[in-house]
């Protein structure tokens, strides 16, 4: 385990995935990363739109940087979160200054406004490090398929997802399955690629997994 799983989720992100504008075989750093930072709290739908003013506008990292606050601020209001936007401007600043984006996770972690889902996201998508971003998606995902109640168990199973190749590719699977099929309520198991495999799925009971967050 799991190259199987992987594969069989790789297949099906071939045919099934969503062409997002920053989805690429060759993945731009600038715009994985100002796509990351724009999908921390807003929609895709919303998102993609407006990244595509962004990057129209701003077509590089150093394009970025040399735009003054202000115009910056402006192309991004009503995307929410005005620490968001501040960071932006310091990071596309310091990656501009510093000839380009770090390729570890660790160096990308350091940036502003990177907290360890992005960084993780950037650094398997950007760059094709085995690195696991993990949201409340894939999250799901990875307990249901391994039948886990604990979400602290989720990044150590999760590992085994990344055996090494199109590590970007399993990543933005496994946050597309999150959002389509493998729902929080009434997960859509026969039309998923994972259903053979999977430990919820096969319980009967694929919704109790992960266990509901105690508050
Ligand atoms: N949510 C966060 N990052 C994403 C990505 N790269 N593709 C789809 N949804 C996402
Ligand atoms: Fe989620 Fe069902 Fe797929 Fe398992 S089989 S990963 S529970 S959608």
């Amino acid at each position: 385990m799991d190259a199987t799983a992987a594969a069989l989720l790789l297949d099906h992100y071939d045919s099934a995935r969503r062409d997002l504008p920053w989805r690429s075989d060759s993945p731009d750093p600038y715009r994985v990363w100002l796509s990351e930072v724009m999908l921390q709290q807003t929609t895709v739908a919303t998102v993609t739109p407006r990244f595509l003013r962004f990057v129209e506008r701003w077509p590089t990292v150093e394009a970025l940087a040399a735009a003054s606050d202000e115009e910056i601020l402006g192309e991004w209001a009503g995307l929410g979160y005005y620490a968001r936007a501040r960071n932006l401007i310091a990071c596309a600043r310091k990656v501009a200054a510093d000839g380009g984006f770090p390729v570890t996770e660790a160096g990308l972690r350091a940036l502003p406004g990177l907290g360890a889902y992005t960084a993780a996201a950037v650094a398997a998508i950007a760059f094709g490090q085995p690195a696991v971003p993990i949201d409340t998606n894939v999250e799901r995902v990875i307990a249901r398929f391994y039948g886990l109640t604990e979400r602290s168990a989720v990044p150590a199973a999760a590992r085994a997802f990344f055996p090494g190749a199109r590590n970007g590719d399993v990543a933005q699977a496994l946050m597309d399955l999150g959002a389509t099929l493998c729902r929080p309520r009434a997960p859509a198991c026969p039309a998923c690629p994972l259903w053979k495999h999977c430990q919820a799925a096969a319980s009967g009971t694929p919704e109790a997994f992960p266990a509901p967050k105690v508050r």
